[in-house]
C-alpha cells in the first residue's frame, strides 16, 4: 500500500437536482460518472467524500408545488425522496445526500452571507431586469430573444423591479481570469474554458443575490435585520458544496475542501465556473481543482422534456438491460462534453459487441481452454518469454489510463481498456493454444492463457468502478478479488500473476436482439393508437348503419369529421427568422380576422422569409395554440414533404384572406 495515496482526501460532487421534476437519464449520467470516479478513488486507497443531493428552494419549486396543491416543503420532500430512492436502487456510493432545506445548510449559507457582507462584497440597490423562473436566472434587455424570451430555454421571462442585495461580481473579474490562466484544466473539457474566458472578458455585472417577491428560500441572516429578503437560489445552491462539509456549523469535514471535481451539465457551467469561484474568493476559500461540464442526452436529436413526451426513465432502462451494462454504455458512448443521442439500439450494440463479444467471450475462451487442457489450473512463469510484445503494449496502455478518468474522458478510459482486450483476443488467435497442445508445446499454450488471464485481471480491476459486480464475478472466475490490494499489485506495481484457479461462471452478457423497453415515444403512439381504436370500435356500430363511407375500413372518416378541421386561405404579411433556430420561421398571417395570426412554422430549411411575404398559404385555423421556443403559434400551414424536401400547399388563384377551404 502506498501511504501517500492512502492518505489523500478527495471530494467529488454532482449538481444538486431541482425537485420540480422526477429524475431522468441526464441526472443519472452525471451521478454515474461521479460514482465511478468515487469508486475508482476508493479502490486506489484514497479517502473519498462523494456528495449528491437536491436543490429545493426558489420560485420554480414554489410554483411546481402550488400547481400540485402542496406546500413547497411537502412537495420538495416527496421529489427529493424519489432522487434518493433512485440513487439507492442504482447503488450509488454517495457519502452524503444534502438537501438545501437541511438546517445546517441554511445556517451555513447565512454564515457565508455574513462573511461576504463583512468583506464589503454585498451592497443593497434596486434590481431592474428580466427573470426566467425556469432557469432561475436574471437577464438584461440585450440578452433576451425578441425582447421577451429567455435565451437559454425560450420561455417567457418576467420583468422584475425590486429591492435587492448585490454581490460585487465585477470586483472578481481579473482574479477569475488569472485563475483560468494559471490552471488550464480548471474547466473540463478544456475547450469549454475559452467560452468562459470570453464571457468574463466581455465584462461581469454585479449579481443580484436576494429576492423579495416570493418566500420559498433561505432568509437573510438575522444580523441583516431585513426579513423580507430571501437568498437567490443559485447562491443558496452552490454553497451546498461547502455546507455539506460543515461550513458555518461543524467544520470537521472541511479538510476535504477544495473539491477535486464538480461534475455538472454544460447548461450550468456559468454558475460553477464564474459565480462559484467568485463566491469562494470572497470567502477566502480555495478554488476547486476541476469543474467538468458534460453535454446533453437527447432523443432523436431533441432535448428531452416532459412536454415532448420523450424523457427516458433511467430505472426502466437499467431494469431491462442490467444496471451495470447501462453504466458502461453511458460512460462509453459519448465523448465527455458532447451531446449524445440515447437509443436502445446503440445500447444493445454496446452490450452485444463490447461487452458480449470482446469481454465476455474472452473470459469464456480462457475458461474453456483452461478447463479442457489444464483442469482449470493455470501456472506459468513464461508469459514474458512468449508474449513480451503483448506485455509491453498492455503496460504502455494501462500505465497511462488513469488520467483519462480524472479528466473525465470516460469514453477514452474505456476505449483504452478495450484495446488491451483486443490484444488478448489477438494473442489467442495468433498463438492458437489448441495447435500448441497438439504439438506438445504445453508451456506455450499455458503461457498464452496466463497472458490473457492477466490482462483480464487488470481490466477487471480498472473496470471495477464502472461495473462493480460484473468485474467481481470476472475476478472470482480468475480466482482473486478486486480490492485495494489487488489494485495496488496489478495496476500500480504492474505485477503479473503466475497462478490462476479458474472457475466457470454463467454467461455474463446474454445477447439481446430487440429493444426491451417500449420507448416513451412508442408508448405515446401506442396509447393514442389504442385510444383511437377503442373510439373507433365504440362508434363503429352506428357508423356502419348511418355512414356508407365508413364501411370500407378504419381509415375512412366521415365528412363531418373532416369539417371539424377549419382550413382557411391566409396571406403572409411578415416573415422572419427565429434567432438560434435552424428550423423555425415566424410568420404573421392574415386570415381575414381583426389582426393577423402569429404562426411559427418549421420551414426555414426550404423557404427564405423574403420569398414568403405577400404569398398565400393554406392554414389550419382551429388548431389549439402552442408555444414553440417560447413563441405563441396560432395555426399550422399545410405542406407536402417527401425525400426531396417540403413545399407549401397554396391556392391556385389568389383568394381573399380567410376564405374557407374544403
Ligand atoms: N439545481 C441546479 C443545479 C445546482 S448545483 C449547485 C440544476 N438542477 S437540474 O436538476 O435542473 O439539473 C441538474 C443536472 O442535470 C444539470 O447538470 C443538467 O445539466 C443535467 N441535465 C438535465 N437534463 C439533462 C440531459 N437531458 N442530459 C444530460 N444532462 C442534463 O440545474
Amino acid at each position: 500500500m502506498n501511504e501517500n495515496e492512502k492518505c489523500k482526501k478527495i471530494y467529488i460532487t454532482t449538481p444538486i437536482y431541482y425537485v420540480n421534476d422526477v429524475p431522468h437519464i441526464g441526472h443519472a449520467y452525471t451521478t454515474i460518472i461521479a460514482d465511478s470516479l468515487a469508486r475508482y478513488s476508493r479502490l486506489a486507497g484514497m479517502e473519498v467524500f462523494f456528495l449528491t443531493g437536491t436543490d429545493e428552494h426558489g420560485q420554480k419549486i414554489e410554483q411546481a408545488a402550488k400547481a400540485r396543491g402542496k406546500s413547497p416543503q411537502e412537495y420538495a420532500t416527496e421529489i427529493s425522496n424519489r432522487f434518493k430512492q433512485l440513487w439507492d436502487d442504482f447503488e450509488i456510493s454517495y457519502d452524503k445526500f444534502i438537501r438545501t432545506t437541511d438546517p445546517d445548510h441554511i445556517k451555513g449559507v447565512q454564515k457565508a452571507f455574513e462573511i461576504m457582507v463583512e468583506k464589503g462584497d454585498i451592497y443593497k440597490d434596486v434590481y431592474r431586469g428580466h427573470y426566467c423562473v425556469s432557469c432561475e436566472t436574471f437577464f438584461t434587455d440585450t440578452q433576451l430573444i425578441d425582447e421577451e424570451f429567455c435565451p437559454e430555454c425560450g420561455r417567457s421571462t418576467t420583468m422584475v423591479e425590486e429591492e435587492s442585495y448585490f454581490f460585487r461580481l465585477s470586483k472578481y473579474q481579473d482574479k477569475l481570469l488569472e485563475w483560468y490562466e494559471s490552471r488550464p484544466d480548471c474547466i473540463l473539457p478544456k475547450a469549454k474554458r475559452n467560452e468562459v474566458i470570453n464571457f468574463v472578458k466581455s465584462g461581469l455585472n454585479d449579481l443580484s443575490i436576494t429576492r423579495t417577491s416570493f418566500d420559498w428560500g433561505i432568509k437573510l441572516p438575522e444580523s441583516m435585520h431585513d426579513p423580507k429578503h430571501v437568498i437567490y437560489v443559485w447562491l443558496d445552491a452552490l454553497m451546498n458544496y461547502i455546507t455539506a462539509l460543515g461550513y458555518g456549523t461543524d467544520e470537521k469535514l472541511m479538510d476535504y475542501w477544495p473539491a477535486k471535481v464538480h461534475l455538472i451539465g454544460k447548461d450550468i457551467l456559468r454558475f460553477h465556473a464564474i459565480y462559484w469561484p467568485a463566491f469562494l474568493m470572497s470567502l477566502d476559500l480555495e478554488l476547486p481543482h476541476h469543474v467538468a461540464a458534460h453535454g446533453w442526452w437527447t432523443r432523436n436529436g431533441e432535448k428531452m422534456s416532459k412536454s415532448k413526451g420523450n424523457v427516458v426513465d433511467p430505472k426502466e432502462i437499467a431494469d431491462a438491460y442490467g444496471l451495470e451494462n447501462f453504466r458502461y454504455f453511458m460512460l462509453r458512448e459519448v465523448p465527455f462534453g458532447q451531446d449524445g443521442d440515447f437509443s436502445q439500439r446503440a445500447l444493445i450494440d454496446r452490450i452485444n459487441s463490447d461487452l458480449g463479444n470482446d469481454l465476455g467471450n474472452l473470459l469464456n475462451r480462457i475458461i474453456g481452454m483452461s478447463g479442457k487442457y489444464f483442469d482449470f489450473h493455470i501456472e506459468s512463469d513464461d508469459v514474458a518469454k512468449y508474449h513480451e510484445e503483448e506485455l509491453l503494449e498492455v503496460k504502455a496502455i494501462l500505465s497511462n489510463v488513469e488520467p483519462f478518468l480524472y479528466e473525465i474522458q470516460t469514453n477514452r478510459y474505456l476505449e483504452e481498456l478495450w484495446k488491451t482486450l483486443r490484444i488478448a483476443n489477438k494473442a489467442i488467435d495468433k498463438a492458437m493454444p489448441w495447435v500448441k497442445m497438439k504439438e506438445g508445446k504445453e508451456d506455450e499454450a499455458m503461457a498464452t492463457i496466463a497472458l490473457v488471464a492477466n490482462i483480464l485481471a487488470k481490466v477487471s480491476v480498472l473496470l471495477h468502478p464502472v461495473m462493480p459486480k460484473t468485474t467481481q464475478t470476472i475476478a472470482s472466475a480468475l480466482g482473486f478479488e478486486v480490492n485495494n490490494d489487488s489494485y495496488y499489485r496489478l495496476i500500480k506495481e504492474e505485477e503479473l500473476l503466475g497462478k490462476f484457479t479458474i472457475e466457470k461462471v454463467p454467461p455474463l452478457f446474454p445477447r439481446i436482439e430487440e429493444p426491451l423497453v417500449e420507448t416513451p415515444g412508442q408508448k405515446a403512439e401506442a396509447k393514442s393508437k389504442s385510444e383511437l381504436k377503442a373510439k373507433e370500435e365504440k362508434n363503429s356500430a352506428s357508423r356502419e348503419k348511418s355512414d356508407k363511407t365508413a364501411e370500407n375500413g378504419d381509415n375512412l372518416i366521415t365528412i363531418d369529421r373532416f369539417f371539424e378541421v377549419k382550413l382557411k386561405v391566409g396571406s403572409v404579411m411578415e416573415a422572419q427568422e427565429v434567432p438560434k433556430s435552424k428550423k423555425l420561421l415566424k410568420l404573421q398571417v392574415d386570415l381575414g380576422e381583426e389582426k393577423p395570426r402569429q404562426i411559427v412554422a418549421g420551414i426555414k430549411e426550404w423557404y427564405a422569409p423574403e420569398d414568403l411575404i405577400g404569398t398565400q398559404v393554406c392554414v389550419v385555423a382551429n388548431l389549439k395554440p402552442a408555444k414553440l421556443m417560447g413563441m405563441l403559434s396560432e395555426g399550422m400551414l399545410l405542406a407536402a414533404k417527401d425525400d426531396e424536401g417540403l413545399c407549401l400547399i397554396r391556392p391556385e388563384k389568389p383568394k381573399k384572406p380567410g376564405t374557407p377551404i374544403g
